[in-house]
């Protein structure tokens, strides 16, 4: 298993855990704060009533970054609807959070082909390249605009990911006095560990490009491949 199968394998484990675990209590807690308040609504004091909705709101506000926590750690709609519709959640959702204006152009498929699945490596892969490229623009580039494309080109899938932000100077990252970030580094050695190419380019006031290239594996191909132990 590679580092990067077993951190997501830990993911999983980790999502399935909170999903399982602390979603319930949540709910429960939430189900009895509701009858205590129809209880007091009957002539109670608003004193405690206030406490109540101030606790409601509370445990909203925690089942709302518990939701947000799943979908990053597993977005459960990669895994059962494919990444089409998880990245089309996905850019609502970033839309939404961050105001930075996106533009997501998705074309695995020609004209000619019916519509599938890549292997769920290949979905993975491109799913956690595309937040964490995302994630940097609304954390460092203060970008108006990323756009994002996905095309399969000859057996080669394509995806270019550019921000109109501050841009960086890539080759003061490994040189600076603060220790670098993993993001970068991961998405390289992914898309490398899967016999690909990624390239970084940017700088001050220009924004930032990625471009990485994977061989494109459909799901049906993956399942006739010969197994690796
Ligand atoms: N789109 C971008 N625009 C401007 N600067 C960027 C962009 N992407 C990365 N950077 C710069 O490159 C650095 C390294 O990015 P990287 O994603 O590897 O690490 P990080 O985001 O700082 O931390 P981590 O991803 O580990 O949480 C960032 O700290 C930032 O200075
Ligand atoms: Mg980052």
């Amino acid at each position: 298993m590679t580092a990067f199968e077993i951190a997501d394998k830990e993911r999983r484990r980790i999502s399935g855990e909170l999903h399982d675990r602390v979603g319930p209590t949540l709910a429960a807690a939430g189900l009895n704060l509701h009858v205590i308040q129809e209880r007091l609504l009957a002539g109670g004091d608003p004193e405690l009533l206030q406490l109540i909705a101030e606790s409601q709101a509370l445990l909203s506000q925690a089942v709302t970054g518990i939701r947000e926590m799943l979908d990053e750690l597993r977005p459960a709609r990669l895994e059962y609807a494919g990444l089409e519709a998880a990245l089309a959640d996905f850019e609502r959702q970033y839309r939404r959070r961050t105001g930075i204006a996106t533009r997501f152009e998705i074309a695995l498929w020609t004209s000619g082909e019916i519509p599938g699945r890549l292997d769920s490596a290949s979905e993975v892969l491109l799913f956690r390249v595309i937040q964490e490229a995302l994630a940097n623009c609304a954390r460092h580039a203060k970008a108006r605009h990323v756009d994002v494309e996905l095309r399969c080109n000859l057996g080669i899938i394509e995806l270019r990911i550019k921000d109109d932000g501050v841009g960086f100077i890539p080759e003061a990252i490994a040189a600076g006095e603060n220790p670098p970030g993993l993001g970068l580094l991961e998405m390289r050695e992914r898309t490398e560990a899967v016999g690909g190419s990624f390239s970084l380019s940017s700088s001050p006031g220009r924004g930032t490009q990625i471009f990485i290239t994977i061989p494109c594996v459909r799901a049906h191909e993956a399942l006739s491949a010969p197994q690796t132990p």
